[in-house]
């Protein structure tokens, strides 16, 4: 309803983190944007289009101390990476955000403010696994085993931190309420019930502050002249990040006024990012008495034929390579219309390449040419035909045209760029097929010229409607092709042609190169992957005997240890082991290890025991057991619990 009734329109992209160079996700969000940013100009409405980068926070700090850089330093030089590249490739964005800029810092921390005033805020403590060596809070499920870090091996520590809290649990009731009310607020809908039950298992509060590090927003003065501790505080990335969206539009800081604007019509973001906007955000905007944002719309991720795009693979998609390479309108087409909106997609330049010959080259640029030369032969480009008649003959046509466009606006509305593309498509079908059908070069030689010119009038018209439904996804080629007939994709063309059902009776072509050359081979050189050295999960594995959950679930191990062990005088391999697994009395377990221990050393050690295989004799003696050991070309050594554990706990 607001749709229509308010001709603001305020979209957004996430802003990105400063510690990556670009890569096509990157371009496809902030491509989706000005998509939609331009439809709406196109509209006739008033468009704040915002994009920018998230400059903060801790893992920034590290990437510029590896660089050798101060945080400052290094923020700048890869902000303006991003900044340069949405010039280049023409984004329309009306402002460009850094969450380093003072007027910024200024709307964080008075918001920071009015959530504390309203109570919302508190002080407490953050406990997490702290690991020294990489200066991280870990949660208890990040860890590997009981207490080791993720991602350097050592060991962490149970720490305590001083940090502010966000009453998030005191608005999961209002939030619930908000999704009831709201059913098309989560775009696409499929995503709606994920958030939906990740609020309904219950919402902990938000630790929004830090102290172990320093690159990150201060509280507002306010509260350090209160507590000259709270001056070792920074907040959270994401609080300061979400805020970015009022910060642009001058709520609570000197920039110009643009408050109008709010609130947003769209947040776009990637499927990663969606709980923060579609919870956090809006706990935050309720705290802050603000109105609420129509949509958050999140896509899904790209991957490079089949894997995970990461710097260490190195199978990073450069976008201005591949910009450069196959131009911009090619590479906007490809991943508006390449996958449904919400889904993944995969990036190859085959299949770029085959979206840029069939779609673009053979089914819109063949038509504009077959257009283009029947014009040009037969008329002289100067073409003039009943309006009455024209309507007549293509009443079915017009009508099928209609019904296309009058779809499109919907599936705008849904973000569903693949549709809306699909559904244009049919139209150059259309007017391919009625070509076949007619055989113009055969009309003329039988003199009916008068029906040639209807029929290319007809298509005229067709190119025309399309061209301006195509301007916000392809701008650059939808401007060459209104040209031809004279006009601009401006949206008192939009009304008269798309919404209106307007049409031209008479025109005079003006030739233009062809738009859409075939692509023969591809236009750039595979990379090298690392992927030998640095497979990805998605790189297939051979599982040799593969077996079935439920039957690992079978087998019970469990960590004993050896109270006694002697040698079994038949035998050159066995030791006879007595095992404490918590139970009655201690098992017997005949272990093959003799070559490797000593008997004495075993005494007291701890050891892995596969615990209900089927007691056997060996050597006339009962065994309880199997311990369990590695071999390699350098012996066998018998695995150990990192730490002791109590006898008789199960090893899963
Ligand atoms: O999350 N496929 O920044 P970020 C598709 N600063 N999209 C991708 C992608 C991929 N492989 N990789 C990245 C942050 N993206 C925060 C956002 S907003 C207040 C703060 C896109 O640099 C996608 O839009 O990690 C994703 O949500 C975003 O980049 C994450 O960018
Ligand atoms: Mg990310």
């Amino acid at each position: 309803m607001e749709a229509v009734l308010s001709s603001k329109f305020y979209i957004t992209s996430p802003i990105y983190y400063v510690n990556d160079i670009p890569h096509i996700g990157h371009a496809y969000t902030t491509i989706i944007v000005d998509t939609l940013a331009r439809f709406a100009r196109l509209k006739g409405k008033e468009v704040y289009c915002l994009t920018g980068t998230d400059e903060h926070g801790q893992k920034i700090e590290q990437s510029a101390q590896k660089k050798g850089k101060s945080p400052k330093e290094y923020v700048d030089e890869i902000s303006r990476n991003f900044k340069n590249l949405w010039d280049e490739f023409g984004i329309s964005y009306d402002h460009f955000i850094r969450t380093t800029d003072d007027y910024h810092i200024k709307t964080a921390q008075m918001a920071f403010l009015k959530m504390f005033e309203k109570g919302d805020i508190y002080k407490g403590k953050y406990e997490g696994h702290y690991c020294i060596s990489c200066e991280s809070f870990f949660t208890k499920f990040q860890l590997i085993g009981e207490n080791y870090c993720p991602d350097c091996g050592k060991e962490t520590t149970l720490l305590q931190e001083e940090s502010y809290f966000f009453r998030l649990s005191a608005y999961q009731e209002r939030l619930l309420k908000f999704y009831e009310h709201n059913p098309n607020f989560i775009l696409p809908k499929f995503r709606r019930n994920e958030v939906i039950n990740f609020v309904k298992d219950g919402l902990e509060d938000l630790s929004i502050t830090r102290t172990t590090f320093d690159w990150g927003i201060k509280l507002p003065q306010n509260l350090i002249h209160q507590d000259h501790n709270n001056a070792k505080h920074v907040m959270y990335v994401w609080l300061d990040a979400l805020i970015n969206y009022l910060s642009a539009l001058g709520f609570y800081n000197d920039l110009e006024d643009r408050r109008d604007f709010w609130a947003a019509n769209y947040h776009i973001v990637g499927k990663d990012i969606l709980r923060f906007h579609a919870i956090y955000w809006i706990a935050f905007l309720m705290s802050l008495d603000l109105p609420l944002p129509h949509h958050i719309a999140a896509h899904g991720w790209w991957t490079k034929e089949g894997a995970k795009m990461s710097k260490s693979v190195g199978n990073v998609v450069n976008p201005k390579e591949v910009v450069e390479a196959y131009g911009l309108d090619c590479f906007r087409y490809f991943v508006l219309r390449e996958v449904p909106f919400g889904q993944d997609g995969d990036f190859s330049q085959k299949s770029l390449m085959e979206r840029i010959n069939s779609d673009l080259s053979n089914d819109l640029g063949n038509l504009l040419n077959r257009l283009l030369g029947m014009s040009a032969k037969y008329f002289n480009n100067a073409l003039q035909v009943d309006l009455e008649n024209l309507k007549k003959h293509y009443s079915t046509e017009f009508s099928q045209i209609n019904k296309v466009l009058k779809s499109l606006e919907t599936y705008m509305e849904e973000v569903q760029t693949n549709r809306y593309l699909e559904e244009i498509w049919t139209l150059f079908s259309l007017g391919n097929g009625i070509i076949a059908k007619k055989e113009p070069w055969n009309l003329i030689k039988e003199g009916k010229n008068e029906e040639v010119a209807e029929l290319l009038i007809f298509l005229a018209n067709l190119l025309i409607k399309s061209a301006l439904c195509l301007s916000p996804f392809i701008p650059k080629s939808a401007e060459s092709i209104l040209s031809v007939f004279g006009l601009k994709a401006e949206s008192r063309n939009y009304k008269k042609f798309v919404l209106e059902n307007g049409l031209l009776p008479q025109i005079q072509l003006c030739a233009i190169p062809a738009l859409f050359p075939k692509v023969e081979n591809i236009l750039l050189e595979e990379k090298e992957t690392k992927n030998s050295q640095n497979p990805t999960t998605n790189t297939p594995l051979e599982i040799t005997n593969p077996i079935l959950k439920e039957d690992f679930f079978k087998i019970e191990i469990k960590v004993g240890t050896i109270l006694s062990a002697e040698e079994l005088p038949k035998s050159e391999k066995l030791l006879k082991l007595q095992v404490d697994l918590g139970e009655a009395r201690a098992r017997q377990i005949l272990a093959g290890i003799k070559a490797h221990y000593t008997p004495q050393s075993l005494i007291g050690k701890q050891v892995c025991v596969l615990a209900n295989l089927k007691p056997a004799k060996l050597m006339g003696e009962l065994s309880e057991g199997m311990i369990l050991a590695a071999k390699d070309e350098k012996g066998l050594t018998l695995i150990t619990p990192q730490n002791l554990k109590k006898n008789g706990s199960s090893i899963s």
